[in-house]
């Protein structure tokens, strides 16, 4: 069997991607009080978006997959916001993860978060893959944005990349 094609990304790419992401999101007049990133995925992206986006970035820590990369019987919260209802009750969050692949991960998460009362719930993710999604958008959640949709590869970031010289060397050849 071949080895699913590959897409390679330089940060200054990602940059890019984001600052369009963060334009779009200002410009849409959803006014974000706090953003929370899906770790660890959301965490760089996150980061970058409040240069644009200056609010506080709160983490939680979601997994599917075991360090083997062999999925779980469920989804595990590696960590989670302590005192979540004083900081998302009443609040619009922006939820922010680098990739929509399944969106198993993103509902769970929603759901989650949902609970705890937020006034208004945004999605932005890096990059969605246009593909059969096994989870779906709650229907609460008004606004969904995407720095750019992708067909169903496997997207190379480089936050994983070892040799960053290489990547965006493999990069520059997408
Ligand atoms: P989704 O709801 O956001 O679609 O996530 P899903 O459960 O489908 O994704 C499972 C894991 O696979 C996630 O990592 C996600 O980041 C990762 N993933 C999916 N597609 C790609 C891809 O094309 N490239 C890369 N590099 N990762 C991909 P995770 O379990 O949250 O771990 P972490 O890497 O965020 O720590
Ligand atoms: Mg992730």
């Amino acid at each position: 069997m071949e080895a699913p094609e590959k897409i390679y990304f330089t940060y200054n790419d990602i940059h890019r991607t984001i600052k369009k992401l963060a334009i779009e999101i200002l410009d849409s007049g959803f006014d974000v009080d706090v953003i929370v990133a899906i770790g660890t995925g959301g965490f760089i992206p996150a980061r970058m978006l409040k240069t644009f986006i200056n609010r506080p970035v709160l983490t939680v820590g979601l997994s599917y997959y075991d360090l083997d990369n062999k999925p779980r019987d469920s989804i595990e919260k590696i960590q989670w916001i302590d005192e979540v209802e004083k900081k998302l009750t009443g609040k619009r969050i922006l939820l922010v993860d680098e990739v929509d692949d399944s969106r198993y991960t993103l509902e769970y998460c929603l759901k989650e978060l949902l609970t705890h009362k937020p006034s208004e719930m945004a999605v932005a993710v890096l990059h969605n893959k246009l593909k059969n999604k096994r989870g779906s958008i709650p229907a609460e959640i008004t606004r969904y944005f995407q720095g750019a949709d992708l067909e169903d590869l496997w997207i190379c970031y480089p936050w994983d990349a070892q040799d960053i010289e290489l990547q965006d060397k493999l990069a520059n050849q997408n």
